[in-house]
């Protein structure tokens, strides 16, 4: 009996596990053979490989096809490898593609109503509604806080290189970038860069962006099987959410409730609050082009949900390129003489004062940053969600809920776009250079209406904080530190396996260098 009620129940889980395994093979597109449960993503599943990695060697298997299927796990999944189909999908036919993934699950948690997760309307009327705070002027007006920031950022340098030259890269710049977001969002001091930092709030949250392995299992259920993870009353998000809602209730409580004028994250949803709705225009109108507005209901869960985005999107991804920006310019003495120079001179040129000049003037180290996400792209892929039933040119149907994985590390290193990709050569992003650079082959922030919105702030607080640095030390490999990369294998962020270890060692006239406030 036994027996047959076990077979009967093993029979079951490979029937509902591979109904799904002809969804490429029905429409005659070129896919990899999955495997039972693990599709063709077993490496990232069985945490061997990464999962940029993993896309890699699927699209090298069919390197003049222009999109192909793949299995994730269960779930069948359009890999797009030709620019001109990765344009469709994030730029040209945007609303079919708007979600970003599992969007049918998206109200189980109040988390994931964040506007990096959310779809269809309630992502346009969050995304017109944030957007203002992004604006160059707003985001220049923030420069002051950068610059506190920054000086804050120079006083635990000189505190704790003092006591030791040997810095974990990733560990420095998140509590630089912690304290930058902190400021300009919420108006507070996050303090992550004080003597007492084990304690701190702030840096205890950063276990999400950054997860130990013990997390990866529930983030691979959640993505693979929402309906078992949700349906065994699982979040993905616990006791951070509450975190925020305590932190923005307090802030709004100490400017009573009423815009400060700083213009910041908090004003905005302050006034969003108010008014209990925002309102903004139907996605829709994209397809049909009519002018639909539509109202999104404001509660306290929305609100905190932003929060929650803004504090991790804010400075994880930023804390890890400049960690990457680190690593090369430690192994490339050349380019980071270069650099040098370049931060010397503005330094010279504005009295050792920090200005939002150093955002256009150090067209080199921009160059550096840009060649850095190409190498290592924080995000090495990039999802997105069918909407509605959709045709690709040739007639292949996608359906509704079909996921969309763009593959950006593949891309970022294909020879064809990127002559000699795992070399370091910032020229790419310089001058003339720059224009051979085909569009939609370089992603490191995204593209079309749903790329990052945080974009030129990040740019602009990875600026200052590699001014900060760069003035005062040169940067070294610490000993024992690999000349090749591995990442992480069980998260979806980038980073680097054993984390980077570096030597900052004083440079030679640092003294006539010191911020001057
Ligand atoms: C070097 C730093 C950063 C990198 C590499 C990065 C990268 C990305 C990427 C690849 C996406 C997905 C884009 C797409 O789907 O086309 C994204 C989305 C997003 N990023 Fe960033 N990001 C960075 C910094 C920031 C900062 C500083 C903020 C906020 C202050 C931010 C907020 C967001 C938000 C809210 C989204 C979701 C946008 C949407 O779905 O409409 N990011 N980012």
């Amino acid at each position: 009996m036994f027996f047959y009620l076990l077979l009967t129940i093993l029979t079951l889980i490979y029937f509902v596990s591979t109904r799904k395994y002809d969804y490429w093979k029905k429409r005659n597109v070129p896919h990899v053979k999955p495997t039972f449960m693990f599709g063709n993503y077993g490496d990232w599943i069985l945490m061997k490989k990464f999962q940029g990695g993993v896309i890699q060697d699927l699209c090298k298997k069919f390197p003049n096809e222009k999109f192909i299927g793949a299995y994730f796990g269960t779930e069948p999944v359009l890999i797009p490898i030709d620019p001109e189909v990765i344009k469709l999908i994030v730029t040209k036919d945007f609303y079919y593609f708007n979600g970003r993934d599992l969007s049918e699950h998206s109200h189980k948690e109040p988390a994931a109503r964040n506007l990096l997760i959310s779809h269809g309307d309630n992502w346009k009327v969050l995304r017109q509604n944030m957007t203002p705070l992004f604006s160059t002027a707003k985001i220049k007006n923030m420069f002051h806080l950068i610059a506190n920031c920054s000086y804050a950022f120079e006083s635990m340098l000189d505190r704790e290189i003092g006591m030791s030259a040997k810095v974990e890269a990733e560990d420095l710049t998140a509590r630089y970038t912690i304290e930058c977001i902190v400021s300009c969002a919420f108006g507070v001091d996050a303090n992550t860069m004080s003597e007492e930092v084990a304690d701190n709030p702030f840096k205890k949250l950063t276990q999400f962006v950054n997860p130990p392995k013990t997390i990866a299992p529930y983030v691979l259920l959640r993505s693979m099987w929402p309906s078992i993870f949700y349906g065994l009353g699982l979040k993905i998000v616990g006791k951070q959410i509450d975190f925020f809602n305590n932190l923005i209730t307090n802030v709004m409580e100490t400017r009573n409730y009423k815009p400060s004028g700083r213009n910041d994250f908090v004003d905005i949803i302050m006034t969003w609050k108010q008014s209990s709705k925002i309102v903004g225009d139907s996605v829709k109108n994209m397809k049909t082009g009519e002018s639909l507005k539509v109202a999104l209901d404001v509660n306290d869960n929305l609100l905190s949900a932003q929060c929650f985005l803004f504090f991790n999107a804010g400075f994880g991804t930023s804390s890890s390129t400049l960690s990457f920006t680190f690593y090369e310019l430690a192994k490339n003495a050349v380019i980071q003489d270069k650099v040098l120079a370049e931060v010397d001179a503005l330094m010279a040129r504005h009295e050792n004062k920090l200005i939002y000049d150093c955002v256009t003037e150090l067209p080199y180290l921009e160059a550096v940053i840009s060649e850095a996400l190409r190498l290592h792209p924080i995000l090495p892929m990039i999802s997105r969600e069918v909407m509605e039933d959709y045709t690709l040119p040739g007639g292949v149907q996608l359906s509704k809920g079909l996921r969309v994985h763009l593959p950006v590390y593949y891309l970022h290193h294909n020879p064809e776009y990127f002559p000699e990709p795992e070399e370091f050569r910032p020229e790419r992003f310089l001058g003339d250079e720059r224009r051979n650079i085909n569009p939609y082959t370089y992603l490191p922030f995204g593209e079309g209406p749903r790329n990052c919105i945080g974009m030129r702030f990040a740019k602009m607080q990875m600026l200052a904080g590699l001014v900060t640095v760069l003035k005062k030390y040169r940067l070294e490999l610490d000993d024992g530190m690999p000349r090749t990369l591995s990442y992480k294998t069980h998260t979806t962020t980038a980073h680097a396996d054993g984390g980077i270890r570096l030597k900052l060692v004083e440079r030679d006239g640092w003294q006539n260098r010191v911020f001057v406030k």
